[in-house]
Formats: C-alpha cells, sequence, structure tokens
C-alpha cells in the first residue's frame, strides 16, 4: 500500500522567527536560533515547522513586507543560516514550510523603486497598480486598508497606487505575467534550497476586480472584514459577500499552474496551505480541489466561541466540506495574526479544545508558545509596532500581543530568549511559563501537549473519519458534552463549569486537566478537560 503523503495528518508548528530564539543577543529571534532549538521542536512530536517570513524586508509588517523574497533579512542570518536550518530539521525528519508572499511586495523592492522612477505608463508600473487620481483629486476608489485608512497612496508625480495592507505593501498585478513568472522563480529557489512546502499569504487576494468602482459601504467592508470589530453575523457575512478584491475565479488559474510546478518535482510531495479567508466557507474548498493546493486554513476556531454547538457546527461544517473534494480539514486554535487562544477563551479551555482538536482528522498547526499555554503579551502602547496600531491612530490594538518572544529558562526575564533586550517586553509573569519549568512539571501545557501529540500518532493519524456519541449534546448552546468516537479513541469534552458523567467505554488514557472519576459505572468528565479513551 502506498503511504499517504507526509502532508496529510500533519502536525505543523508554526514559528514566528523574530520571536523564537535569539542566538546573537540583538533582542530578535533569528535562524540559528530556531535551528539551535530544533531538539525542542522535535520533542513536541510534530512533523514540520511553518516559517514566518525571514526574508530581505524593512520589516514595516513583521517581514510580510519583502523587498527580496529570494534572500534572508539579516536580521535572520543569511542563505547559508537558512540551508542548515533545513538540513538540521530534515536529520531530525522534520519538513519545513516556507512563507510566500504573493499579493504584495515592499515599497523597497527593487520593482516597486523601479516603478516611482519610470513614471506612468511604464511596464515598470504595470507590475503593481497604478491610477490617476479621479478629476477632483481623489483616490480611484474608496477602498479602505485592511489595517485602517484609505488603500491608496498618492506618489511625487500624482498617480496612486493600491495597497490593501499598509502603504508599505504595494499590491502586485497579477494580470502581469511577469508577476507569475517571478513568483515561480522563487517558489523552484525555495523547493531548490531544500523547503518541503509554502503556506500562502492572502492567497485569496491576487487578483482584484472593479479597481475603478466605488463601494458602497466601504467602512462597514472594513469592518467586516476585521475580526476584532463586533458585528452581527449576518450583516458581516452579507458585507463579506461583496468584497471585491478577494477570492474572485482568478486566483484558482494560478494555483492550478503552481500545482504543476509542486508536482514536477517528483517525489518530494511539496505542499502548500492557503491562507485564505473567504465568505461563504464553501468556497474555502474551491482552494483544495485535486488540482490547486493541499490544504486550506480554517480560520473558525480561531474566532469560535467556548461552546458545544458552535464548537459542533465548525468541525462538523469542516470536515463535511472538505469531503467534497476529497481533502481533509485544518485546525488551528492562535497564530500570529489573532489573540493567544488561552487569552480568548481561558486556559483550561484552552488545553481542553486542543486535546478535542488532535484527535480529529486533518492537520493540526500549533503556533509556537501555544503549547506552553502562553496569554497574550501585556503590552504598553509605546512597545506596539503593528502597523494597524499604527494606521488607526491606536484605536485597534493590533497584533503584537501574540508576537511577545518565547520565555525558554530561568526565573527573570527575557527569560533565555536573548542575552539583549527583547524587541518586545516579556512580562515576569511568565516565570512558570517557560520551557525549563513546564519540562519540570508533569501536569503543565507542554507534558499534555507532548503526550497527546504521541498519541495521536500511536492511534488516531490514518484513523478515517470521526462519529458523533449520542453523549454528545450538541443539539442546543450552552449543552455540556461533546464527544466523538475515531478509530479506536473516544474523545470527550466537558465545556461546562461542573464535572459531568459520560458513558465513553475504554480506558483513559489523557486528560487535558484534573482527574476523572468513576461512578455508577459511568466516567466523571472534569469541568473544562477534554478525555480520550481507547477501546
Ligand atoms: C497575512 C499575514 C499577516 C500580514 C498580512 C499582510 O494575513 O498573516 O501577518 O499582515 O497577510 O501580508
Ligand atoms: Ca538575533
Amino acid at each position: 500500500m502506498k503511504s499517504a503523503p507526509w502532508w496529510k495528518e500533519a502536525t505543523i508548528y508554526q514559528i514566528y522567527p523574530r520571536s523564537f530564539f535569539d542566538s546573537n543577543g540583538d533582542g530578535e529571534g533569528d535562524l540559528p536560533g530556531v535551528t539551535s532549538q530544533l531538539d525542542y521542536v522535535k520533542s513536541l512530536g510534530v512533523d514540520a515547522i511553518w516559517l514566518s517570513p525571514f526574508y530581505t524586508s524593512p520589516n514595516k509588517d513583521g517581514g510580510y513586507d519583502v523587498a527580496n523574497p529570494r534572500d534572508v533579512d539579516p536580521r535572520f542570518g543569511n542563505l547559508e543560516d537558512a540551508k542548515e536550518l533545513i538540513a538540521q530539521a530534515h536529520k531530525r525528519n522534520l519538513r519545513v514550510i516556507a512563507d510566500i508572499v504573493p499579493n504584495h511586495f515592499s515599497d523597497q523592492h527593487e520593482w516597486f523603486q523601479a516603478a516611482l522612477k519610470a513614471g506612468r505608463g511604464s511596464k515598470e508600473r504595470e507590475r503593481f497598480h497604478f491610477y490617476d487620481a479621479n478629476e477632483d483629486g481623489t483616490p480611484p476608489n474608496n477602498w479602505i486598508s485592511l489595517f485602517g485608512g484609505p488603500s491608496w497612496t498618492q506618489v511625487a508625480d500624482g498617480q496612486f497606487y493600491l495597497h490593501l495592507f499598509d502603504s508599505s505593501q504595494p499590491d502586485l498585478n497579477w494580470e502581469n505575467p511577469e508577476v507569475n513568472a517571478d513568483f515561480e522563480k522563487t517558489l523552484r529557489f525555495w523547493i531548490d534550497l531544500g523547503v518541503d512546502g509554502f503556506r500562502i499569504d492572502v492567497a485569496h487576494g491576487l487578483i482584484k476586480e472593479d479597481v475603478l468602482t466605488n463601494h458602497s459601504d466601504p467602512q462597514g467592508l472594513s469592518n467586516a472584514l476585521r475580526l476584532d470589530v463586533a458585528m452581527d453575523s449576518e450583516v458581516r457575512n452579507a458585507l463579506l459577500l461583496t468584497v471585491p478584491y478577494f477570492d474572485r475565479q482568478g486566483v484558482h488559474e494560478i494555483y492550478r499552474k503552481w500545482r504543476k510546478l509542486f508536482d514536477s518535482y517528483v517525489g518530494r510531495e511539496i505542499m502548500a496551505v492557503a491562507e485564505a479567508w473567504v465568505h461563504p466557507p464553501v468556497n474555502a474548498t474551491r482552494y483544495v480541489r485535486a488540482d490547486e493546493l493541499h490544504q486550506v486554513f480554517n480560520f473558525d476556531l480561531l474566532t469560535a466561541e467556548f461552546d458545544s454547538k458552535v464548537l459542533f457546527d465548525v468541525v462538523e461544517r469542516s470536515i463535511s466540506l472538505n469531503a467534497t473534494v476529497n481533502a481533509l480539514p485544518t485546525w488551528a486554535l492562535s497564530n500570529h495574526d489573532s489573540p493567544r487562544v488561552a487569552s480568548r477563551i481561558g486556559e483550561e479551555q484552552a488545553r481542553a479544545l486542543a486535546l478535542f482538536v488532535f484527535g480529529l482528522p486533518g492537520s493540526a498547526y500549533v503556533f509556537a508558545g501555544q503549547e506552553l499555554g502562553l496569554p497574550d503579551g501585556q503590552l504598553q502602547d509605546s512597545d506596539r509596532q503593528d502597523p494597524t496600531f499604527l494606521r488607526t491612530n491606536g484605536q485597534i490594538k493590533g497584533r503584537d500581543g501574540a508576537r511577545v518572544p518565547l520565555p525558554w529558562s530561568g526565573n527573570t526575564t527575557p527569560f533565555g530568549f536573548s542575552t539583549g533586550k527583547p524587541w518586545l517586553p516579556i512580562s515576569q509573569c511568565w516565570r512558570d511559563l517557560t520551557v525549563e519549568s513546564e519540562l519540570a512539571d508533569p501536569k503543565s501545557s507542554l507534558h499534555l501537549y507532548r503526550n497527546a501529540l504521541e498519541l495521536r500518532k500511536e492511534f488516531l493519524v490514518g484513523a478515517g473519519g470521526i462519529a458523533w456519541l449520542e453523549s454528545s449534546q450538541h443539539g442546543a448552546k450552552n449543552d455540556s458534552l461533546l464527544s466523538y468516537s475515531r478509530g479506536s479513541i473516544t474523545v470527550v469534552m466537558n465545556l461546562s463549569d461542573s464535572a459531568k458523567e459520560c458513558d465513553a467505554s475504554g480506558k483513559l488514557i489523557i486528560v487535558s486537566g484534573g482527574t476523572v472519576d468513576a461512578r455508577d459505572g459511568k466516567k466523571v468528565i472534569p469541568a473544562r478537560s477534554t478525555a480520550w479513551f481507547l477501546a
């Protein structure tokens, strides 16, 4: 029997290099720092690492503003360091996924600099979205940047360029074949260097339609696209159907071409996962049709309430929608763009949800620090660097809280992360959350993750679909138990604030918190906890 490709049900560990481990004392994590901690990464039981961007960049948006996609930024090291990281990862049987950012370049990229010089009507400007001002001097349309403020910036000769994100991130014009040619070169560059896959940033954004048409409610649309702005879900969903720059059909042609490129590396099993925030949810499945990409992120768990009906719906929908295109879902509780799960839903709930999710079919993504149960870092406004904060004059706090460097060892901040001053401050309260202190505590979140990932590999990877159990009362909001069986494992999550009985059979093999007692032949699951039973 041919074995499943490596990525099919992999556990993938997301590393934000600037916040992982600093090897040279300048206060910022770097590639040699990652390499030096690969034994730790391996010990978690993950299959692969995904590295957020480490390319040459002025770092206006945490490196998602790329000035040279085929080189390493000096703050992170150099190409030799990247090669060494890949080699050391492979030596430990860890795959490496690079982040590719095709929606925009940095304004410091040589193409954009050339476009500024070459002037209106030039072929250099055709690689971006340059347009003249309206007659009254206003920008070509009224779209609002996803980071706040207008999505157009005017250059010296009066033309405007489009940027869905920061003004330092000009959007590329994917109608221009030179753009795809350059990205294929970049993909090959990294594959030839040894990477095993790509996370595709803003994968749904490359094709724009109606660039010269105003949107009827740009502010509403901008709020709808922001997960940190509360909004009635029907209003939000209706607005999301009107976005003119996301999820256009043309993006799929790009990924069909890329898939051919990946598959041309016979025997390498190169994979790609799309960051595609699209609506309605069924649209996400188009990115993982057989001739397109391999995975698409499911972001629902980044915002889902800790509620049995909500979670049942998210899990059920994701599994069944993906099944229509023969794909498996992905699960992520945290990433560098959202509040950390322990802060969002609470520490015990975060552990319970992680253990619940690790039993499910598909790939699980773990954001570095999640395994420690890290909350968001507490920051002063003067610490913040996220362009969202800067572009909204501080109205939106931004994503820096999730990006605070990891605490490794010792009793005082910065806990071994760096011998210098970390780029974001690490609170002294993280003293009991260091890798070192959690390794010493068998009840720590770190041990839970390690044990869970080992059991997942032993009993669940490749075990097929799930069957919801009757004890799962997912019909109404606020029911306490959610449970499924898969292969030889039964997974029971108690979402309520008191212990609950359930009639799962089998032997307890792991619990996310507290102890499971037996009473009258039933199992008693502690409050806010998940348990696995082996038949
Ligand atoms: C993606 C990244 C985010 C970045 C944005 C613009 O959403 O995850 O961090 O700011 O793209 O590149
Ligand atoms: Ca460094």
